[in-house]
């Protein structure tokens, strides 16, 4: 069992899980670990929310724990930082890893419970994704920029609420198309979780809170800041201009940034499918990515 370094007073009970008798968080980096867990809540009648992560948390993510904690008798949080979901095994590689802090933080927030599990215990020795129909929500955006990722994604999140079996879910609406990718794997494979997307939280400057940010220098979270303002300036002008004209004087403007722009697209807010005239469609969504110092940035607000 590993060791993480805020443990003062750990005590191994039942065989099945740890729990810091200071702290009253448990930590359980087993599936098998989770089924006392499960019994005791179910005894108690006690209603469980998860928040799934993959680590370096930020305010974003203790909004969506503080959400749980609401609504929920308990709160579990995972961190897995999930291999099938990242194309590119340098972004892979350079996501932040702060296990101490994390824990720190999750139990300063209050979580009843911890799960990280190893990649072999998510995946055995076949590390691949499972092939989920995602109905072309996965089209698209993150899905044309980071082939396969929604299939890694839709994939450790079927297994996690399988395992983790919550009866809610909180998720950020600063991943909105893999918000809609989740509710439907719920929903198609008959999953008794309901899952809730949950409002971006935001500096002041409007920059999403993200993991990524980590990576930053001061300057590069001020410039990234661009993002959100030209989000506002779309969803403010988008009635004088088409939608591949509106594209493309957003491009121009972050021509002059010290980003670079990788997509900015306009989808339905429900089916994902990409707008070409703002009157076939009822709601809509502005969605992008962009590169700061390096380190790829997304967001999405409503439009309309
Ligand atoms: O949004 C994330 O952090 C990840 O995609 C998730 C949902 C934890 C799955 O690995």
């Amino acid at each position: 069992m590993q060791k993480y370094s805020f443990f003062v007073n750990n005590s191994i009970y039942n065989n099945s899980f740890t729990r810091c008798n200071a702290l009253k968080m448990q930590v359980f980096q087993r599936i098998t670990e989770l089924t006392g867990f499960q019994q005791e809540l179910r005894s108690k009648g006690h209603s469980l929310g998860f928040v799934a992560t993959m680590g370096a948390l930020h305010e974003g993510h203790l909004t969506l724990l503080r959400r749980s904690l609401e609504e929920n008798d308990a709160s579990i949080v995972s961190i897995f930082v999930n291999p099938t979901q990242f194309n590119n095994s340098e972004d892979l590689e350079k996501y932040p890893r702060r296990t101490d802090e994390d824990l720190a933080l999750l139990r300063e927030a209050g979580a009843t419970a911890v799960f990280m599990p190893s990649v072999e215990e998510i995946y055995g020795s076949d590390v691949k994704s499972e092939e989920i129909d995602l109905i072309g929500l996965d089209i698209g955006m993150e899905g044309e920029f980071r082939p396969g990722h929604f299939q890694g994604v839709a994939t450790v999140v079927k297994r996690l609420f399988e395992f983790i079996k919550p009866q809610k879910a909180y998720f950020g609406n600063k991943d909105y198309q893999q918000v809609l990718i989740v509710q439907h794997v719920a929903r198609i494979f008959n999953l008794p979780v309901e899952v809730i997307g949950v409002s971006t939280a935001r500096y002041e400057s409007g920059l999403a809170m993200s993991s990524r940010n980590y990576r930053l220098s001061e300057q590069g979270m001020k410039d990234a800041a661009i993002i959100y303002r030209e989000m506002k300036w779309a969803g403010e002008h988008y009635q004088k201009f088409s939608p591949s004209e509106l594209k493309n004087e957003v491009a121009e403007h972050f021509k002059q940034s010290s980003l670079e722009l990788e997509y900015i697209e306009f989808a339905d807010s429900q089916s994902m499918k990409i707008v070409e005239n703002w009157l076939e469609h009822q709601s809509v969504r502005v969605l992008m990515a962009a590169y700061c110092e390096g380190v790829r940035l997304i967001d999405n607000t409503s439009l309309y």
